[in-house]
């Protein structure tokens, strides 16, 4: 073992696993915002997720009420746009009713494959920042609906699409309600090679 290098430390395996397992995407919140204190602390444990090159791609947009009213707003207009007048209020009721927003963004690349990586990265961030948060209670929803490919939606927050592209416009909060979700047994999605 090099000087640089640290024996690994064992956890006991059903923490982990819980956690792991009973996460879920929450669709429905308490009205009460958590607060951003606990996003940060998620925040910090996120940037320590691997990332290829250490290019650290990740980007967090915490949103304060003023620019998430402002997204709630762009988003109902671009349903409206594209769904109607219904879908825009229902939109509107929806998104007003979230009590925590932040987006990530990952940074662009003129090479495909780190651009490629550098996604995978962010996803490896929101996955340590979701099981944080989930052990303390707390619900997140990623989001990646057609509104955030919008060049209106970067600009709100002041993003440059040439450097960033959106990895998602995420809610977080106590769960109201805890979804059920299944996944294919471990045989079929392994395929054992000699
Ligand atoms: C890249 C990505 C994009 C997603 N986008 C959406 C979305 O736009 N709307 C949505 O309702 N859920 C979205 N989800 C959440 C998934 O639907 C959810 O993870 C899936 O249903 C499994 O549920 P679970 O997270 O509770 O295991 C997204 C998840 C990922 C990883």
């Amino acid at each position: 073992m090099q000087a640089s290098e640290r024996k690994a430390r064992t956890f006991g395996p059903t923490d982990l696993a819980e956690v792991l397992r009973g996460r879920r995407s929450v669709n429905f919140f308490e009205p009460e915002p958590v607060g951003t204190e606990v996003l940060l602390e998620a925040i910090e444990l996120a940037r320590w997720a691997p990332n290829h090159r250490l290019t650290e791609p990740w980007r967090f947009y915490v949103l304060g009420e003023q620019t998430a009213d402002a997204m709630a707003r762009y988003a109902a207009e671009f349903e409206r746009a594209t769904k109607g007048e219904r879908a825009a209020a229902l939109r509107l009721e929806r998104l007003s009713a979230i009590p925590g927003n932040f987006v990530l963004t990952s940074r662009r690349a003129d090479d495909e494959v780190l651009e490629r990586e550098n996604y995978a990265a962010c996803c490896c961030a929101v996955q340590n920042l979701m099981l944080y948060l989930w052990q303390r209670g707390i619900g997140v929803k990623w989001t990646t609906g057609a509104v955030t490919r919008e060049r209106g939606f970067y600009d709100l927050l002041g993003i440059d699409p040439e450097a960033e592209h959106v990895v998602g416009f995420f809610w977080y909060g106590r769960p109201r309600a805890v979804p059920t979700q299944k996944r294919r047994e471990v045989a079929e999605i392994v395929i054992e090679k000699p």
